[in-house]
């Protein structure tokens, strides 16, 4: 990875899916070099369909693999990238996967965890091994996916659900902590987006849930990018910590 001084560095987590992938072209179309972090092999099919896709739209980016469920990942990755790219100014905590659609009795302790650390968890072990450096250089802009889950109790989605509740609750808490290092850290609550997260729902499931949209239709990879881009760059985030910001159709009024 070559060095890149003075552009602005982005670490988008879960960064060759469907949101991470689209914020990924917002923040490189307004300049930032972005890093995308994800589960498939450096050099693999996956990994560079995804940086050539981005690349044809003039976007500066980068691949690792990353766990974000493994804290000695996520602590090598940071160290890599601030070497052989620069300084990351920009995370977004955005790896995610769904649950198995059931009643919280019959998850397994395996679903359970499995669900809590890549949702939950691996916000802290970022945070973790970034902040002291956001802290250090007196700069940073996070931003968390949450979900509407993490505002409301939908049946049958007990481990997504608190780990979305779980999301607010840190970005709420952590947000304080840096106040006064020009860091600022806020969350997105997206209602239900066509990605291919929606793959490992029923059909029952997605039209129970774009029923409960008011404006009564999917959101947009890009709609939800949008407002990660809006809290990642503008210069009102100054004034802005600590908040959820909805991309849902109208659904929560709240
Ligand atoms: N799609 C929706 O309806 C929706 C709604 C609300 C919130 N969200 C949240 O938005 C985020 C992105 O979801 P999406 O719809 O783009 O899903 P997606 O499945 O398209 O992308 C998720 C990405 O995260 C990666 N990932 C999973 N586990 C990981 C791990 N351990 N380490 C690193 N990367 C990992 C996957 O490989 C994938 O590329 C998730 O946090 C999700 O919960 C999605």
């Amino acid at each position: 990875m070559a060095e890149h001084s003075g552009t602005l560095v982005a670490l988008v987590t879960g960064g060759t899916g469907g949101i991470g992938m689209a914020t990924a072209r917002k923040l490189g179309e307004r300049g930032v070099l972005v890093v995308l972090g994800d589960l498939h092999p450096e050099g693999g099919d996956h990994a560079e369909r995804a940086l050539a896709g981005l690349r044809d739209d003039g976007v500066q980016c980068r691949y690792v693999r990353c766990d974000v469920c493994s804290y000695d990942d996520v602590e090598r990755t940071v160290a890599r990238i601030e070497e052989e790219v620069g300084p990351i100014s920009i995370l977004v905590n955005n790896a995610g996967i769904p649950q198995a659609t059931k009643p919280l009795w019959e998850l397994t302790l395996d679903e359970w965890d499995t669900v809590v650390r890549t949702n939950m968890d691996s916000l802290f072990y970022t945070m973790k091994a970034l902040l002291p450096r956001m802290v250090a250089r007196n700069y940073g802009r996070i931003v968390n996916m949450s979900s509407i889950s993490g505002k409301e109790g939908n049946a049958r989605e007990g481990a997504y659900c608190a780990t979305k509740h779980g999301v607010l609750g840190l970005t709420k808490s952590a947000a304080k902590d840096v106040l006064q290092y020009d860091i600022r850290i806020n969350a997105v609550c997206p209602a239900l987006i066509n990605t291919p997260l929606l793959e490992g729902l029923p059909q029952s499931q997605i039209d129970y849930f774009t029923a409960k949209i008011p404006l009564g239709r999917l959101g947009r990879a890009e709609e939800v990018a949008d407002m990660v881009a809006f809290l990642a760059l503008s210069e009102a985030v100054d004034f802005i910590t600590g908040m959820a910001f909805d991309v849902s159709g109208g659904r929560a009024d709240y």
